[in-house]
């Protein structure tokens, strides 16, 4: 009797949740669902629990990348290889991560809205891009399409011209899909941690004191390693300041 009580309220409670859970985003490169695929090239994070299969990856496995799937990403020129890099997780996480679905527009199933992403890693991001060249804002609304592909239609600027900063460019270069955090266990790092992350976000959904969850937060490991991870950054840039 009690066995079934608890197993109705536990039911109830995942019934309670609405859009966290286990799901792929639709798109010709994705599966219905996400499984193992031991044998992935690149996007080896997803590798448990993958929404590409395992050959989607081999085009994101050489360096320089020339063309994803139907997109060009040398229009500007080749990436430099630490800007690739970026490019190449936030690809991965589109097309592979099974927890990207948490995030899946209501109203276009084949794209996401305001995915947390975080501070720091736009902020590496936009270092690592920096002089890089790029001709579009927004990778999804600003290319001419034709028959070869993708196309600019305004001239190559360096990426510290097309975008302020990281949180500029997170928010804009894949349209609505991401939303810059500055609290940096609530986001994704694209890293092995991000996984805890949204656990701890789907159990602390209705606490109803932010203030408190995030002093639990704080002892869970992701979030201390995060935490300590961000205080580094904050005195190295400060000691930068005091020696120049
Ligand atoms: C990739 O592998 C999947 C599953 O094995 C298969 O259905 C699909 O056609 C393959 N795609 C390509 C481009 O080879
Ligand atoms: C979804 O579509 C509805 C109806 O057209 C609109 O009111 C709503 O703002 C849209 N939501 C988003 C997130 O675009
Ligand atoms: C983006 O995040 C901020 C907090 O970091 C939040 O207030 C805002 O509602 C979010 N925007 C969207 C579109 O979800």
């Amino acid at each position: 009797m009690q066995i079934t009580f608890l197993s109705v309220s536990v039911a109830t409670f995942l019934l309670a949740i609405p859009c966290y859970g286990d799901g792929c985003v639709s798109g010709i490169n994705h599966k219905a669902m996400p499984s193992p695929e031991p044998d992935m090239r690149e996007c080896k994070l997803y590798s448990q629990s993958s929404c590409c299969f395992s050959n989607y990856t081999e085009q994101l496995a050489v360096s320089p990348v020339i063309k994803v799937y139907n997109t060009y990403w040398n229009r500007c020129g080749q990436l430099s290889s630490r800007c690739e890099e970026y490019m190449k997780k936030i690809d991965c996480f589109y097309h592979c991560s099974p927890h990207a679905f948490n995030w899946i527009n209501p109203n276009n199933s084949y794209s996401l809205l305001a995915a947390p992403i975080c501070q720091s890693f736009c902020d590496d991001w936009f270092a690592a891009c920096r002089n890089d060249l790029t001709c579009v804002r927004n990778w999804i609304s600003d290319w001419e399409w034709d028959d070869h592909g993708n196309n600019c239609r305004n001239e190559c600027i360096p990426y510290h011209q097309m975008y302020k900063n990281g949180k500029d460019l997170c928010n804009n270069m894949w349209g609505a899909t991401f939303n810059v955090t500055s609290y940096p266990c609530h986001c994704l790092m694209m890293d092995n941690d991000d996984g805890d992350m949204i656990q701890q976000m789907i159990l602390s959904r209705g606490t109803p004191a932010p203030g408190e969850m995030h002093t639990e937060l704080a002892q869970v490991p992701f979030c201390q390693r995060r935490l300590k991870n961000l205080n580094e950054r904050q005195g190295a840039k400060k000691e930068q300041k005091g020696t120049q």
